[in-house]
């Protein structure tokens, strides 16, 4: 299907919901940072050479037989999962042991991740609204980067060059930064471009971060308050929220990580929204293994209060920006099928809601109009990393 068609379709999903509009400063694309416009759309210089947006994230096998390979490449990261010098063959080993079981996930939620679908549409209409906001940057190229499945960063890369970009902007998106996930892509952003780009012919900045952006936050509290329309009125305010993120190994999480407080920023930003409307809290999914893991555990606290009799629960997932296997499998319906409690429900994620388009696109524009190479809080590496790459990658995202 087009990137057109799926545009169609997600305007009539997110045409249904209601939302209120993004503030004015969001549609103000005219304060584009002077040492940009030298830089980026220089006839004389660039020859209207675009100025790439890059959406980093981790991605998914958009088909059965890339399973293998991207939990290979996932389990073979060592600033996700640090498993020491044997790294490569125990990444081998696992992935050949869980490959069965993960297939059979993705088989149970349509043959594959969307996280694809949704980041090329997402990437394709940022681009599209930066071109009529910010003619002075344009034109805007989309590219999607992912980090253990198709488009991988280094064939992203490729396509750029021949594109003849020289001036992009890496966009995690990851509102929340976490070094096992922002700072994995940009490591590996970085040593793929000193191996394919050693002339440094693309300069880069980056989006590191942006846990309380305002459209952010009025996307969640919109899609929240769409499922919150679905309980009875004389219930709705007692519908207790549960935002639901991605947990951690402790192990990365007391070498200084920066992820649980940026995540807890964005549920404070929601609640902000909503007014603080409902009880709320923030809990973490998806551990594995025997080693201790940040909780307390998504699946675990909706069962303990089912057991306490408070069955109105809205699952919010916090920290993606799309759909992809932790809410389509493990909360739709390992929690949300499996315990069929028929008031326990998942707000909709950001998916192609035009909300959050413009949110993408106001993102862009301030980082253009600030002109900083990345955030002041990307240059201080957690107290207790050890990994060179993280160094490296700062050193280069700073000599841009
Ligand atoms: Fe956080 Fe290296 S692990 S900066």
């Amino acid at each position: 299907m087009s990137i057109r068609a799926r545009l169609g379709l997600a305007r009539a999903w997110a045409g249904a919901r209601s939302g209120a509009a993004l503030p004015a400063r969001a549609l103000v694309g005219a304060g584009v940072g002077r040492r940009m416009l030298a830089t980026v759309t220089s006839p004389a210089e660039t020859g209207k050479s675009p100025t790439g947006v890059v959406f980093m994230n981790m991605g998914g096998p958009s088909k059965l037989d890339e399973v293998y390979d991207f939990l290979y490449r996932l389990f073979a990261d060592g600033d996700l999962i640090p498993l020491g010098r044997f790294q490569e063959p125990l990444a081998k080993f696992i992935a050949f042991r869980r490959t069965p079981t993960i297939k059979h996930h993705y088989d149970e939620i349509g043959g594959g991740s969307p996280i694809r679908k949704w980041s090329e549409l997402q990437a394709a209409e940022t681009c599209k609204r930066l071109d009529e906001l910010s003619p002075q940057t344009a034109p805007h190229k989309p590219y999607v980067a992912f980090r253990y499945a198709n488009p991988l960063t280094e064939h992203t890369l490729e396509q750029m060059k021949a594109d003849g970009v020289r001036r992009a902007i890496a966009f995690t998106q990851y509102p929340q930064y976490s070094c096992s996930t922002t700072g994995s892509s940009l490591n590996e952003l970085a040593k793929v471009s000193k191996r394919l780009d050693p002339e440094g012919s693309i300069k880069w900045s980056v989006i590191d971060r942006w846990p309380t952006h305002k459209g952010l936050a009025q996307t969640f509290a919109s899609n929240i308050r769409d499922q919150l329309e679905t309980y009875p009125e004389a219930e709705r305010k007692d519908v207790v929220l549960l935002f639901s993120a991605h947990s951690l190994p402790m192990s990365v999480v007391n070498r200084g990580d920066p992820y649980p407080a940026e995540v807890a920023a964005t549920v404070w930003a929601v609640m902000e929204e909503l007014g603080f409307s409902n009880p709320y809290r923030l809990v973490w999914q998806s551990q594995v293994g025997p080693s201790p893991w940040l909780g307390a555990n998504t699946a675990k606290v909706v069962e303990s209060y089912i057991e306490r009799d408070q069955k109105n629960l809205v699952l919010v997932p916090i920290a993606f920006t799309s759909d992809h296997i932790e809410t389509l499998h493990e909360l739709d319906l390992e929690m949300i099928r499996d315990l069929g409690v028929p008031t326990v429900r998942r707000a909709e994620s950001l998916n192609g809601h035009p909300m959050f388009i413009e949110a993408l696109t106001d993102l862009v524009l301030q980082h253009l109009r600030e002109d900083k190479l990345h955030t002041h809080q990307y240059t201080l590496r957690c107290p207790m990393c050890k990994s060179a790459a993280c160094g490296e990658s700062r050193e280069f995202f700073a000599n841009q």
